[in-house]
């Protein structure tokens, strides 16, 4: 299997000799609600073939030569497992429903001549496919990537590229960060200000000197048909969206927008500075929870997603300490400090989104003051806020900033890159990340789900530089989320990028170079 280079790296493979042929006379023959058009339409673009897609009717697919099949897998019961097959005669892709058939549709893309990538026919490539079975089936249940679009925003089109891309590495979690003190970028049809005023800051500090600011208003937001084209989009390809609206805190363009529901009730605008704001929403004044509420109403209604993230890091507790109405609060539920008020804030969001079948997912700061009851931790300062949540039995995602933040640089030495925010991440640390660290308890190592890269993007201006600080750290973490590959060198990560990385060339997707 040492010709084959597959990300992420698969479960099981048995190469076989030979290889299957795909030429203009082939078809496809798909179980109903199998994803056959698609398989067809991704082959159709480079190859320029026909590829007619036939129902699986027994008789015939049974014999089918010069065919590729999509056909259910009773014995394949975990529901992103599939196998695939491939023989001179036909390729064979197995599994027991749609996730599994769409993994099994990028192997076999990413088994196929790079060309296969392209968008528009290629002339005179071999359409070879080498024939193996593989069986496969993810280690973890979370393999996201996060994408901040509150301090940049990128246009529709390059989201779904994004997306396209994470499918492509078997992701399945797109984590959409979509309010910020410098932006908010959500339609809320309720609350227009949100976008009207919320969205647009006066100006962007300059990546190079933080003591300049450039004089450019900045803005603009995702309508609400545009934020559910995007989920179906996503939807299509096996993966789910997340949307985060923060709270309490990184919520100053909200209060921009309405400054009734900061403590403060005033002077407030869209923020022009990176870092950590003190004007937080007030926890005393009840029309913020009405306030919140309304906006989640909307939210749920565009987003599926079983799991909502509410935010929860970074909010400085000043306000609430000089608030009468905070204060009040404090006193009548009988809480010790602001750290409890603010355990209290979520607590409230919380059974509301229970309520409504939903599930909250928040930063680890939410376990300061007392974890919601059902609540899912992200662990981003390190791995210690995820280890303490799945000790005291509660679900938890890992994105530790010391392996999963792809906004830090790439490399020790700045000057050759693109400014960053001033950390380091390379490709090297990033393959050491360990998802379920030691100190979980055998019994809770079940409440990690999984993992992922986080793209922050205040030096991130656009959405070929996203592709770039994404690409290949994200492809490492698809490959560790999905097999956990620890025996693996570094140096033979390389090596498998070496010969992988002209598959993003082909999709015109921008990475980050190797290191020499
Ligand atoms: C975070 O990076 N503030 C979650
Ligand atoms: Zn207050």
């Amino acid at each position: 299997m040492s010709d084959i280079t597959l990300f992420p790296q698969p479960q099981t493979i048995h190469r076989a000799s030979g290889n299957f042929t795909l030429d203009a006379h082939a078809r496809v023959f798909s179980s109903d609600g199998a994803p056959g058009e698609m398989l067809a339409n991704y082959l159709r673009r480079a190859t320029g073939f026909d590829l007619p897609v036939h129902p699986l009717d027994d008789d015939i697919a049974a014999d089918a030569t010069n065919a590729i099949l999509l056909v259910p897998s009773a014995d394949l019961v975990a529901a992103e497992a599939y196998k695939l097959d491939v023989r001179p005669e036909r390729v064979t892709l197995g599994a027991g429903g749609r996730k599994g058939f769409l993994h099994a549709i990028q192997t076999l893309r990413q088994l196929m001549p790079p060309q296969i990538l392209a968008d528009a026919p290629q002339d005179d490539v071999a359409w070879l496919i080498p024939c193996l079975r593989i069986s496969d089936e993810p280690a973890f249940g979370w393999r996201g990537l996060h994408l901040d679009v509150g301090r940049h925003m990128f246009p529709v089109d390059f989201i779904k590229k994004f997306i396209d891309t994470m499918a492509f590495y078997k992701f399945n979690t797109f984590h959409w960060h979509l309010t910020e003190d410098q932006g908010w970028r959500l339609e809320i049809k309720k609350y227009p200000r949100l976008t009207e005023v919320g969205a647009y800051r006066a100006q962007t500090q300059i990546p190079t000197d933080p003591n300049q600011w450039d004089g450019e208003p900045y803005g603009g937001y995702y309508t609400q048909d545009q934020a559910r084209e995007i989920v179906a989009y996503a939807q299509e390809r096996g993966i789910t969206i997340v949307p985060e609206i923060e709270l309490p805190g990184h919520s100053l363009a909200a209060l921009a927008a309405y400054p009734e529901l900061g403590c403060a009730g005033s002077d407030y605008q869209v923020r022009t500075t990176w870092g950590i704001d003190p004007n937080i929403y007030c926890a005393g004044n009840d029309a913020v929870f009405t306030f919140l509420q309304d906006v989640f109403e909307e939210a749920l209604a565009i987003f599926p997603s079983e799991y909502i993230h509410i935010g929860g890091d970074e909010a400085p507790k000043e306000r609430w300490a000089a608030c009468p109405k905070c204060q009040a609060r404090i006193k009548a539920e009988g809480l010790a400090d602001e750290h409890e008020l603010q355990s209290w804030f979520i607590r409230q969001i919380e059974s509301w989104l229970n309520e409504r079948g939903r599930r909250l997912v928040g930063w680890d700061e939410i376990l300061e003051g007392g974890l919601a009851p059902n609540a899912t931790v992200m662990s981003w300062r390190g791995s210690d806020g995820g280890i303490a949540a799945a000790n005291a039995g509660h679900d938890a995602v890992m994105t530790p900033t010391t392996y999963c933040y792809l906004d830090y640089y790439q490399h020790e030495d700045w000057t050759r890159e693109p400014p960053a925010i001033a950390r380091t991440l390379t490709l090297d640390q990033v393959w050491q990340f360990e998802v379920v660290p030691e100190q979980i308890a055998p019994d809770k190592r079940h409440h990690i789900l999984g993992g992922q890269g986080n793209i922050w993007t205040e030096y991130i201006p656009d959405s070929r530089q996203v592709e770039y600080m994404a690409f290949p750290r994200a492809i490492a973490i698809a490959d560790i989320l999905w097999n956990q590959p620890k025996e693996q060198s570094y140096q033979a990560l390389v090596e498998r990028l070496r010969a992988h990385l002209p598959c993003l060339d082909m999709m015109g997707v921008n990475y980050r170079r190797l290191d020499e």
